[in-house]
């Protein structure tokens, strides 16, 4: 995720904060006209909980003000070699900082400066500040596009990565300057997305995961759809915390807008249940775990129309039943001579949680489910806290309300627990 308007929302904040909780972050600021960005960096950053330090280049001290950055970081701002915004110089100005980070990102990066990293030249404190630091350094470019696929740019940002330094690709669109092609800095929410790769765990041969998530839809006609409440949290959140944990993730993505995972983790969007069912019948061979949140729809239309139907004709409108993918993939196990993946169910039930569970559990062949109930208004659909039980063929455990980002961690552990 995130779109804008969800950028510092409660979940989107929920979903982070694990990667980035006291982790300390230096944000070096240049000169480009794409400066003010780095503020809704900060800003998203600080709210997950990381210490946030910032460093600036006089021609950055152009764009953003001193005040500002002090404000929202909470620390003093370094802008010189010669003094701290306390006012005198630290006995090693220049590499304070450099000591003190576990990342160092440049937002946003001028051609300029992405020059003189190449070259090691330390003409500031933000150069000198990256180039004394031991820890990982992200670069994100920001200018015309002319200049970006300037060969001298595109030869500097070959050889930075190829030293093992993170340059994330400039993003295309209409520039402040007016031109349009590539070169505009990501998103603030995309810079975020893709820091959360410094702060997962790492195994040699990561177990794979394959995650549904989202409500299916049906198409009756080109203006009407059926569908269901899901919003996919759970989903979402299933799929931040597998990640967290170093396991290799695909996630496909049913009916819902404005997911964007981290690049690191596959996603395909399904929004049809027919779709949904091809995808995850390809994929699950490829996995050692299939963890299903989506809540595909149990019926369909039975016809659709390429035309809008008039409202006499939408009484006579009939359903048939979708395929059970979770119940297809059962049967096939317990055919199956071979290892399959781990069956991972959730049922969202209105009444009797636990025999509902069960039940499905056992029709379905399934390893475990978490059951929820989406009667209440505090847990399932929508909401961003849920609580249920977790069932498996010998055990129950009740799983008390929290954020879904927690349920979500303690689902992780249990399907950790089961051998995946
Ligand atoms: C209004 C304005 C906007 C600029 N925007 C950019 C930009 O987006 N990207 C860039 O590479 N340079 C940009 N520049 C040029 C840099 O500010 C200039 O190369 C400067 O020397 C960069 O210094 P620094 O890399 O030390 O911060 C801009 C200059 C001006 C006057």
């Amino acid at each position: 995720m995130f779109t804008p308007q969800e950028m510092f929302s409660a979940f989107w904040v929920d979903c982070h904060r694990p990667f980035f909780q006291g982790k300390k972050i230096v944000v070096g600021i240049t000169g480009s006209i794409a400066a003010f960005k780095a503020i809704d960096v900060i800003r998203g950053l600080k709210k997950c909980g990381a210490e946030v330090q910032a460093v600036v280049t006089p021609a950055g001290l152009k764009f953003v003000t001193e005040v500002t950055l002090a404000g929202l970081t909470g620390c003093p701002v370094v802008t010189s070699l010669w003094k701290s915004s306390a006012g005198s110089a630290t006995q090693m100005n220049h590499i304070d900082l450099a000591r003190w980070a576990d990342l160092f990102v440049i937002i946003p990066a001028t051609a300029n400066s992405i020059a003189q990293l190449a070259q090691g030249r330390a003409p500031n404190v933000l150069m000198t500040e990256v180039l004394a630091t031991r820890c990982p350094v992200v670069v994100c470019p920001a200018m015309n596009p002319a200049m970006w696929l300037h060969p001298a740019t595109q030869a500097n940002v070959t050889l930075l990565r190829s030293r093992g330094v993170t340059v994330l690709d400039a993003g295309t669109g209409t520039t402040a300057c007016g031109d349009e092609g590539q070169g505009r800095l990501l998103e603030p929410w995309v810079i975020i997305s893709e820091l959360t790769q410094f702060f997962v765990m790492r195994s040699e041969r990561p177990k794979k995961v394959l995650v549904s998530l989202g409500p299916t839809r049906s198409r009756l006609d080109p203006v009407r759809i059926l569908t269901n409440r899901s919003s996919g949290k759970m989903g979402i959140a299933m799929v931040y915390a597998l990640y967290k944990k170093g396991y290799d993730v695909t996630a496909v993505v049913g009916a819902v807008n404005g997911v964007q995972f981290p690049s690191e983790i596959r996603q395909i969007s399904a929004p049809d249940t027919s779709l949904m069912a091809q995808v995850i019948s390809e994929e699950i061979k490829q996995v050692d775990v299939f963890v299903s949140t989506a809540a595909v729809l149990d019926l369909e239309f039975s016809e659709t129309f390429d035309r809008k139907l008039k409202k006499s004709h939408r009484i006579d409108v009939k359903f048939k039943p979708t395929v059970d993918i979770l119940k297809s993939l059962g049967e096939q196990k317990l055919k199956s001579n071979k290892k399959f993946p781990l069956l991972v169910g959730f049922a969202a039930e209105t009444e009797d949680f636990t025999n509902n569970a069960r039940k499905k559990l056992i029709e379905k062949n399934l390893d475990a489910v978490f059951v929820n109930s989406v009667a209440g208004s505090d847990s399932g659909f929508e909401v961003d806290t849920n609580a249920g039980a977790w069932i498996t063929p010998t055990t129950q455990e009740d799983m008390p309300r929290a954020e879904k980002s927690i349920i979500a961690e303690q689902l992780v552990q249990r399907i950790g627990a089961l051998g995946a």
